[in-house]
């Protein structure tokens, strides 16, 4: 097992299912194990958040540990000094830091120079821990994760590039709903093409991608950091809308995910939100477990 969790296919497929298996266990409470006692865990966040800082404070917390919110104010990653030294002068305190940022490539450098694990919280690439507690609440509501049709409608964004990092390690159909103006980055599909493990289709017709899905899936249109785009991505992705209509089209044993925040009556209707199909609350829950499987795998290949 790697040192840090930076994205999804930093594990092999019997790593991801074990960490599975692990966040079904601290879920339904048989395990509570306190691989954070008396440590501290670091939380470097320049973006807003509702679900991922709540969720790893308070798993923190039930993995013994105690939670360091840090923003941009603080410690000025890469300006007041170099992403290396902070990373190897944190590591001399913490347990474990887990980082939400703009870039990419600076959570990779901050993991490369410190000696205790890295977690992505969220870059503008990837967001490795969402689609864990995604896929763990498939495999409630659906009764396994392999060979699902999964469709996600609207931008080809970090939420879609995690997923097709899952599709490089667990079998799925997994569909892309969007525009030409909004694809995703060629080389993360391209990765998980060159694996072979599952079948994945981008089109730009709604109706094809939703089409016998098992699962469907809407992020927000633009992200954080591309807000001033809103606009413009309201003209290209309003087809994608995830509502009543197009979830008919999809098996009528789906279910609707959305990482949240939700825009609603953008990306999605507020009547899909609240209809049975949806499991929104459910993934935001699994948040919490999920993250505590990846920190509790994470610590215990260090000991
Ligand atoms: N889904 C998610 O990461 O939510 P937050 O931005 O609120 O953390
Ligand atoms: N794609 C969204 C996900 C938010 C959890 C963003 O990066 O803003």
């Amino acid at each position: 097992m790697t040192k840090d969790f930076l994205t999804i296919a930093d594990w092999n497929e019997q790593e991801i299912r074990e960490t599975l298996g692990l966040a079904a266990q601290l879920k339904s409470g048989k395990l509570a194990p306190h691989p954070l006692e008396g440590k501290t865990a670091a939380m470097i966040f320049h973006k807003p958040s509702l679900r991922t800082r709540i969720s790893f404070e308070t798993g923190i917390a039930q993995l013994g540990g105690q939670g360091m919110f840090i923003t941009d104010a603080e410690i000025k990653l890469g300006e007041r000094e170099s992403i290396a030294d902070v990373a190897r002068v944190l590591s001399r305190y913490v347990g474990l830091i887990t980082i939400r940022t703009f870039s990419h490539d600076h959570v990779v450098e901050l993991a490369k120079y410190a000696s205790v694990p890295v977690i992505n919280a969220l870059t503008d690439k990837f967001h490795p821990c969402q689609v864990i507690a995604d896929i763990m609440t498939a495999q409630e509501h659906l009764g396994r994760i392999d060979d699902l049709a999964v469709a996600f409608m609207g931008d080809g964004n970090n939420v879609f590039h995690s997923w097709c990092n899952l599709a490089a390690r667990i079998p799925m159909d997994l569909r892309l709903g969007t525009s030409p103006e909004t694809m995703p980055d060629p080389e993360v599909v391209q990765f998980a093409r060159s694996t072979g493990k599952s079948k994945i289709t981008i089109t730009h017709d709604p109706v094809e991608a939703v089409t016998g899905a098992d699962v469907i899936y809407t992020d927000v249109w633009a992200s954080m950091g591309q807000k001033e785009l809103a606009g413009q991505r309201q003209k290209a992705l309003s087809k994608f809308q995830v509502n009543s209509d197009l979830v008919s089209r999809a098996k009528p044993s789906a279910i609707v995910m959305h990482c949240l925040p939700a825009e609603r009556g953008r990306e999605i209707t507020d009547e899909v939100m609240e209809s049975l199909q949806s499991v929104v609350f459910d993934e935001a829950e699994n948040r919490l477990h999920g993250q505590k499987a990846i920190m509790v795998q994470l610590l215990k290949h260090r000991s």
